[in-house]
């Protein structure tokens, strides 16, 4: 009812709002992340209004879903403005994937990506066109760590963690950006097109995916901007976005030779072993048990262990809580019994037929854990919105 209260009281004022007509197609299109951001569109429409005078924009939002009604409220809004558009996304998430579909959305030559909760100044957005028209430039970032720009008020340890995230931005970024960090750019777009088929999408920062994934170096120049402090609404970056910008590294170091998710669950599988031999011992010498019932013990721990921490990591974007997190953990005990029977099935018919144990070990670990991550892909950690 809220949202149906703000949409109504919004009318009469946008009706009121100068009509801007389009006399040509749209140069410049501004695509706008939201999650929960509806107090922050109007005014940010308005600034935009304000600030691209003169030039034939649009401003495309890509909202998942929001519960606040942003998209709603965007589509109000667009209803007397057409150059505001929304893009709905439902049953998903991600701020990196929204600035990718929108901009795929856009055919405009210039597209700018563009936080909308007013934290980014719109005033630079004029002058990024006019460097990218004027120079040689495939994209112009707005920057907080050049002369002139700034980081408003951030506490001192967001301040260290951005630090720190830069740094280690330079394994993937071999430009030497001052702020890849930055979600505020405009670029030509064909150089978003040569990278987008290799984009991952992961987490928040597309900028370090773009830089990453371009087939070439991309002539760029930073702009100063202060960040600002956010009026409405709160941030979305939690440990969950500081885990998926690993993994978006991490990717980029190993994605081309194996996904990053098999990766870590073979990282958590081979933790598994030490666990094992850990309990196994313990177990042994501390209980005076038969052997059988101790590697039970083990078997049984590390696998437990495994799942959550893979529960914890790998699937952190499809944590299992409550009723479903013990269904997991079963399903996930079925799943490595059948793959330790492959496993060691296969370790047995390659030692027969070569000889060598650890030949036939590796071959055998192999299989079991490409087993264990396949099913438990499909039966403990069912991606739902597929
Ligand atoms: N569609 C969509 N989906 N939008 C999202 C999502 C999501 O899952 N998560 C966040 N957003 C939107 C927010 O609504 C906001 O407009 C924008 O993305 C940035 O999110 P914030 O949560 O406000 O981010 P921040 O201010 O903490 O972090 C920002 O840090 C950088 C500086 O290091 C980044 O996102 C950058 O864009 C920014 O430059
Ligand atoms: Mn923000």
């Amino acid at each position: 009812m809220r949202v149906k209260g703000a949409v109504e009281k919004l009318e009469p004022a946008a009706a009121a709002a100068p009509a801007r007509h389009h006399v040509g197609p749209v140069e410049l299109t501004i695509v706008l992340p939201t999650f929960n951001e509806r107090d922050n569109v109007e005014p940010l429409v308005e600034r935009l209004e304000a600030v691209l005078a003169g030039i034939e924009w649009e401003a495309i939002f890509v909202d998942d879903d929001s519960q606040d009604g942003t998209a709603e409220h965007v589509r109000a809004v667009g209803g007397t403005k057409p150059y505001i558009r929304c893009l709905q996304r439902l049953g998903r998430r991600g701020l990196s994937t929204a600035c990718i579909e929108g901009v795929l959305a856009s055919s405009a030559p210039f597209i700018a990506v563009m936080d909308a909760d007013l934290q980014h100044d719109e005033t630079l957005l004029p002058r990024m066109l006019a460097a990218l028209k004027r120079e040689a430039l495939d994209i112009v970032i707005g920057s907080r760590y050049v002369e002139g720009g700034g980081l408003g008020d951030w506490d001192q340890s967001r301040a260290r963690i951005s630090d720190l995230a830069t740094r280690l931005s330079r394994l993937v970024v071999k430009a030497d950006l001052r702020d890849p960090m930055s979600g505020f750019f405009m670029m030509r777009r064909p150089a978003f097109e040569a990278a987008v088929r290799d984009l991952s999408g992961q987490g928040f920062k597309i900028l370090i995916d773009l830089f990453a994934s371009s087939p070439r170096p991309l002539a760029f120049k930073e702009l100063p901007y202060q960040f600002r402090l956010r009026q409405h609404g709160e941030s979305k970056l939690d440990t969950l976005v500081a885990w998926e910008y690993l993994q978006l590294l991490l990717d980029k170091l190993i994605g081309h030779v194996v996904p990053v998710r098999f990766a870590l669950f073979a990282m958590i599988g081979g933790l598994g072993l030490f666990v094992h031999l850990a309990v196994l011992g313990v177990v042994l010498k501390a209980f005076g048990v038969d052997f059988t019932l101790a590697q039970s013990v083990a078997t049984v721990t590390a696998m437990t262990s495994n799942f959550f921490l893979n529960n914890w990591f790998t699937y952190r974007d499809r944590r299992l809580h409550g009723w479903r997190l013990l269904r997991g953990l079963l399903s996930f005990y079925v799943v490595c019994s059948v793959g330790a029977f492959g496993n060691v099935g296969i370790a047995a018919y390659v030692f027969h037929a070569d000889q060598s144990w650890w030949l036939a070990g590796i071959a055998g670990a192999i299989v079991g854990s490409v087993w264990n991550y396949a099913t438990s892909a499909v039966f403990t950690w069912r991606d739902k919105t597929k």
